[in-house]
């Protein structure tokens, strides 16, 4: 199994059979054999840098009904806000002061915010912050749409696929959504210049290890800038209330392979990674994640942007999980750096 893991250090690739080796026939011994590559290779072009992004999620309206998700709009008990342009400001003002150089503006898809008033958001928030990036996380639009957002001046959008494997898609989703659909809008969002993130749950409900292999195979061909992952948690107003959660161990594992796959990927340890243990985060880092993503949301929402139960942080001002993350990130022997923190090559 060594040996397989030697061979994508060397080469970035391996054959779908010999990931799901890997997967399956895991050990302790060798997630850390596996670990202790991917940060070599993360510090080769990385050093111990991690990189800060401000979260601000300014809609939990959704038009979209997925099973896990618990913005989804079947769920009636959920507070539904919007934030108002001059909020998210107040947030990027707080945010700039505390080092934070990219935004991410992420919110259920909600056609409230329509392209203009979107693109009169971004435009603001570039005109008072030029030095610093904006990422879209909004879910699927148009290609002309993307190519607005764009052109108003937002350079990175993250929309993870969820899962490469359709069969499963569907039983992630309604009717309406599917798979082509998503994978449609990662390419053109690549192809108007944006730098892209995909991504998926690990553990999500009827997901096989095939389904991470494919998961894996679709990554390798997509070459994006970042990949988002994190456990899936159930959460209790949705049909997956009963279902079980991912664990921290497979997540930690699935790190380190993308981490070798696509050596300068930028790799976020997750919130939801926090939220099902104490050192998630702090573990995710030492498996090869190189981001970290802080909420810079009002304290009146936090609680109120409930993808999942038992989020972490709902509480904490945005200076508090700002210098929280910093010492975290300190007490395994890394920086947060004050950077727009760009991929390698952008570098
Ligand atoms: N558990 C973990 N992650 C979730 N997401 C949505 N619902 C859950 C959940 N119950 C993730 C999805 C989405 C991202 C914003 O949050 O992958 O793309
Ligand atoms: Fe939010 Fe630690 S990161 S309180």
């Amino acid at each position: 199994m060594k040996e397989l893991i030697d061979n994508l250090y060397a080469t970035q690739q391996l054959e779908p059979t010999e990931f799901k080796a890997l997967i399956e026939g895991r050990t302790p011994e060798l997630a850390e054999y596996l670990f202790d590559k991917a940060n070599q290779i993360k510090t080769k072009h990385y050093s111990n840098d991690i990189y800060i992004r401000g979260l601000i999620e300014f809609t939990n309206y959704c038009k979209n009904d997925c099973y896990y998700c618990g913005i989804r709009k079947s769920n009636t008990n959920a507070q539904r806000y919007r934030l108002t342009e001059e909020e998210i400001l107040n947030c990027c003002e707080t945010g700039y002061a505390l080092g934070f150089r990219t935004f991410v503006l992420q919110g259920g898809e909600d056609l409230y915010f329509s392209d203009d008033k979107l693109v009169h958001i971004i435009a603001s928030i570039k005109k008072q912050y030029s030095d610093c990036a904006i990422t879209l996380s909004i879910g699927e639009r148009s290609y002309e749409s993307y190519l607005a957002f764009y052109n108003a001046g937002a350079e990175r959008y993250l929309l993870r696929h969820e899962t490469a494997d359709e069969e499963h898609y569907k039983k992630l989703h309604p009717q309406n959504l599917t798979l082509s659909n998503r994978k449609a809008c990662l390419f053109d969002l690549k192809q108007i210049g944006f730098q892209i993130g995909c991504g998926f749950m690990v553990g999500s409900p009827f997901q096989t290890v095939d389904n991470l292999v494919e998961d894996l195979v679709f990554i390798k061909e997509l070459q994006p800038h970042m990949v988002g992952i994190g456990p899936f948690i159930p959460h209790h107003e949705t049909p997956f209330a009963n279902e079980a959660g991912g664990s921290l161990e497979l997540t930690l594992f699935m790190l380190g392979l993308i981490r070798l796959m696509v050596p300068e990927v930028l790799l976020p340890s997750t919130t939801a990674l926090g939220t099902i243990d104490p050192l998630g985060r702090e573990q995710g880092i030492l498996a090869g994640a190189n981001v970290v993503m802080p909420n810079l949301s009002p304290i009146s929402v936090r609680n109120k942007y409930m993808l999942y139960d038992n989020k972490i942080c709902t509480g904490d001002e945005a200076a508090e999980c700002r210098f929280c993350m910093q010492k975290r990130m300190e007490n395994i022997g890394y920086q947060v750096v004050v950077s727009r923190g760009d991929h390698f090559s952008l570098q």
